[in-house]
């Protein structure tokens, strides 16, 4: 598989990525998956938030976050004194990794070659959006941007300068973490401290 970059169309505007992505075949994903999830919100928002992957909700409905996760999320930043409706919200992986159990779908981790597949759509997101700062949700955006050796467990709460970009970044956990870690509500608490970090920088 080639990688995304091909895929792109040569004038990525908006309308543009939103067709050429139901075409791309840069990795192994499109070929189970339902469809590809691009992000969504403003595009002079000032924050983009990258989250991992769409979940099974969102590979059948075309949305980002609109499961579980995206449950949390919506309270965390309502904790956290930020609109979802303002911000800019996408994945690191356009489309869901599964394995069959049964006649559950079970989430999984995209490898790291699949992430860097699919990091041309959100370079495209990122160029297009131009936001001030990027919230980092979980540890595959930030080896999807910062590199393979970041980890969240050392980084969280933390700034980075984010390469090929005036944005900076922020580092947290997924939202997904706290619906499943026995420390959920310390996770959570975290959560939206971070997020309220981020919001206080674009004050
Ligand atoms: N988890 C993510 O990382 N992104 C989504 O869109 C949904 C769940
Ligand atoms: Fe293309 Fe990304 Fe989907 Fe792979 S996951 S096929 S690179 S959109």
């Amino acid at each position: 598989y080639p990688g995304a970059e091909e895929f792109l169309p040569a004038r990525p505007g908006p309308r543009n990525l939103r067709t050429a992505i139901k075409t791309c075949q840069g990795c192994d994903l499109y070929l189970d998956a339902t469809q590809a999830v691009f992000g969504e919100g403003p595009r002079d928002a000032p924050l983009v938030l990258v989250g991992e992957q769409p979940g099974d909700v969102e590979d059948r409905d075309g949305r980002p976050f609109t499961g579980p996760a995206g449950r949390v999320l919506d309270r965390a930043l309502e904790d956290a004194g930020l609109d979802r409706e303002q911000l800019y919200l996408t994945n690191a992986v356009k489309h869901f990794r599964f394995e069959h159990r049964g006649k559950r779908r079970i989430h999984q981790r995209p490898t790291l070659r699949q992430t860097t597949a699919c990091r041309p759509w959100l370079s495209a997101e990122l160029d297009l959006v131009e936001p001030d700062g990027v919230v980092l949700l979980g540890a595959l955006a930030g080896q999807s941007l910062l590199g393979a050796d970041y980890r969240v467990g050392d980084h969280r709460g933390r700034i980075f300068d984010l390469p090929g970009s005036t944005a900076w970044a922020l580092a947290t956990v997924h939202p997904s973490a706290a619906l499943r870690a026995e420390d959920r509500d310390a996770v959570y608490a975290g959560l939206v401290e971070d997020l309220r970090l981020a919001a206080a920088r674009l004050a």
